[in-house]
């Protein structure tokens, strides 16, 4: 989704701001644009689509200056094209402004400001802002931008610029994240971003702003300020905020040699359980120590429901959950769509724990559950990647999953740690309430042994690309599973449609006979999830329906199983490990398998069409 990042310091402002563009790219984006101020006013190119083109107009027609900022846009309001691009500029074109979120009332702030005299340009919500901060104008940036936010109703990252209060920008934040990067080793800059990829490569020192606090950065300087005080007596409460180094470091959020970061990622995940696991098996407890958890300790020990609560890849990740933390902890767990959660009036009685997942722990409708549940009354948790982020940072406690930067916008790795997480938080509940140290043991062995596991399903992904060759022009995909594997099915369908645009649902294997049977046929390619577990048989029953039909069967069997051998097309064998840990062996094949169609049938995998690595607008 869109993305700010601005500089002000010694250096020429452009290349450093086209580098963070380029970083921030993997959010999603249609169009791209930059202001510089070059000491007599402010110069803007702007362009759509892909920021090579940005890079062309740039290099055609250079900017130079020293303070600026850059943008690029994911389109809400008016069609990505060059003219709705940010930066969007005043009637003067002095003043220039990007902005993440939605001004929910610019219909009434446009009609207001056009009846004033100000000419609109663009068909963004976007725009209003720029006039407004014009209108509101007396000499001083930040107080202009103050009083306009006033009027403003919405969520807003944004980032200002005027060429008559010049070698600053004023940034404020309402429910889009934004922080400020300090300058590092007497380097004399100041950064802003929305995400701290894009300023990665030059510090690692971050102020994260939260609601409604507005800063006025300058070179090497800031000052950061309760917006809300603006109207008070005496005004302008200066916040003394905290610097936080950030330990991801540049070589993460590059391809290191592979030709896309979906399939780096997908290579990544024996660390991403290491990672996750580091430190918080407690093998002769049998348990797991979580310390972001320590202080929701009374809340854990007296709960007696737990929802979960996330969006797209995160969702089913809670989904698995649900059956790991119910089957080891026997304390009920619901899943919710946050989306929907924040606005049926959910029943939260006393003893509930609200848990919000969410890799980048910015996605709006997650944050906006989790402040529900608050206002409920809840003990909330998160389960969040990104350290720092509003998400991880408004849940009452949390669990990071310590996955990295994930770049691709179809999330993989971080799906993988936050099952482990899940599991680590049933096992740690379970040998509170119960469980046998033994069971609790074997399930510790077994986390230890996953990251070898999946080591092994990697080495076959030259077997799946071959599969991938095979169905590569299919037009529609089913993907059946059951138990916790069921939550996978769903994953490998959403993996599939999100970068190789092939329409693919997933069900519940048992389900089939109630709607999908009737679309099976020798076009259907049928994914089968076919561990040998408790339901095992009954999927074997439902392998037979499909191919009684002539649909075709991609089943993924544990090593060893000659069940299947002449019954199905295609067999991806998987390694045996605990039953609860089964879904993130299997899903590793189904990732592999979405990642060859997509790449065969030439999708762009790491910035799929429509799609944001990061949605924080509803
Ligand atoms: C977007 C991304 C998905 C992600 C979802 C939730 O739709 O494209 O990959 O699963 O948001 O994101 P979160 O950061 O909350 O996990």
């Amino acid at each position: 989704m869109c993305g700010i990042v601005g500089y002000v310091g010694k250096a020429d402002a452009a290349p450093l701001l086209m580098e963070g563009l380029r970083r921030l790219e993997y959010r999603g984006y249609d169009s791209a644009g930059v202001a510089i101020q070059n000491g007599t006013g402010l110069e803007i190119r702007k362009s759509a689509g892909k920021i090579a083109n940005l890079e062309r107009l740039v290099a055609q027609s250079p900017l130079h200056g020293s303070t600026g900022i850059a943008h690029t846009r994911w389109a809400t309001h008016g069609a990505p094209n060059q003219t709705n691009a940010h930066p969007h500029t005043n009637c003067s074109g002095d003043i220039a402004l990007v902005h993440n979120g939605i001004i929910e009332n610019y219909d009434v702030l446009r009609t207001k400001l056009a009846e004033l005299g100000h000419v609109f340009t663009t068909e963004t919500d976007t725009e209003v802002l720029t006039h407004l901060v014009e209108e509101c104008f007396e000499g001083n940036l930040e107080q202009a931008v103050a009083a306009a936010l006033t009027q403003v109703e919405g969520t807003f990252g944004i980032a200002v610029m005027s060429a008559r209060d010049a070698e600053k920008i004023v940034v404020a934040r309402r429910a889009a994240p934004l922080l400020l990067g300090v300058g590092e080793n007497g380097d004399a800059a100041t950064w802003v971003a929305s995400d701290v990829a894009a300023i990665l490569g030059h510090t690692r020192q971050v102020i994260y702003l939260d609601d409604d606090e507005i800063a006025v950065l300058g070179e090497g300087t800031y000052e950061t300020i309760d917006l809300k005080t603006i109207h008070e007596p005496g005004g302008w409460t200066p916040i003394e905020k905290e610097i936080s180094h950030v330990d991801w470091d540049l070589e993460s959020i590059e391809r290191a040699g592979y030709p896309h970061f979906m399939l780096k990622e997908i290579h990544e995940q024996p660390n991403t359980v290491r990672d996750a696991t580091r430190g918080r098996l407690l093998e002769e407890e049998g348990t797991a120590k979580l310390g972001g958890l320590d202080q929701l300790e009374l809340e854990i020990n007296a709960a007696e429901r737990v929802v979960l609560t996330a969006c797209g890849t995160s969702w089913h990740s809670a989904l698995v959950g649900e059956y790991v933390i119910e089957e080891l902890a026997r304390l009920p767990v619901e899943v919710e769509y946050a989306s929907e959660f924040r606005y049926r009036n959910p029943v939260i009685p006393p003893n509930t724990l609200v848990g919000g997942i969410s890799q980048s722990g910015e996605t709006a409708d997650t944050l906006a559950a989790i402040r529900e549940a608050k206002r409920l009354g809840a003990a909330t948790f998160g389960i969040v990647n990104v350290v720092g982020s509003t998400i991880a940072r408004e849940t009452d406690a949390g669990v990071y999953t310590h996955a990295g930067p994930e770049i691709g916008v179809a999330s993989t790795k971080a799906f993988v740690a936050q099952v482990t997480a899940l599991t680590l938080i049933g096992l740690m509940i379970a040998r509170r309430r119960g469980m046998s140290i033994e069971e609790g043991r074997a399930i510790v062995r077994a986390l230890r042994e996953l990251p070898g596991l999946i080591e092994e399903v990697l080495a076959t992904e030259g077997d799946i690309r071959m599969i991938a060759e095979q169905y590569r022009e299919s037009a529609n995909f089913l993907y059946l599973g059951r138990g916790p594997n069921f939550p996978i099915a769903l994953e490998g369908a959403l993996k599939l449609k999100e970068i190789s645009y092939i329409h693919a649902e997933g069900y519940p294997a048992a389900e089939m006979k109630h709607g999908p049977i009737a679309l099976i046929d020798e076009e259907m390619p049928v994914v089968f999830m076919a561990p040998q577990d408790s339901v095992y048989s009954k999927v074997l029953l439902n392998i037979e329906e499909v191919k009684t039909r002539g649909g075709r069967v991609i089943a993924l069997v544990t090593n060893g199983d000659q069940n299947l051998t002449d019954k199905v097309d295609h067999l991806i064998r998987v390694p045996k490990t605990h039953r609860l840990l089964q879904p993130i062996l299997n899903v590793i094949p189904l990732q592999l398998l979405a990642y060859y169609i997509a790449v065969l049938r030439d999708c762009d995998v790491d910035q799929p069409r429509n799609l944001a690595k990061s949605v924080t607008v509803e």
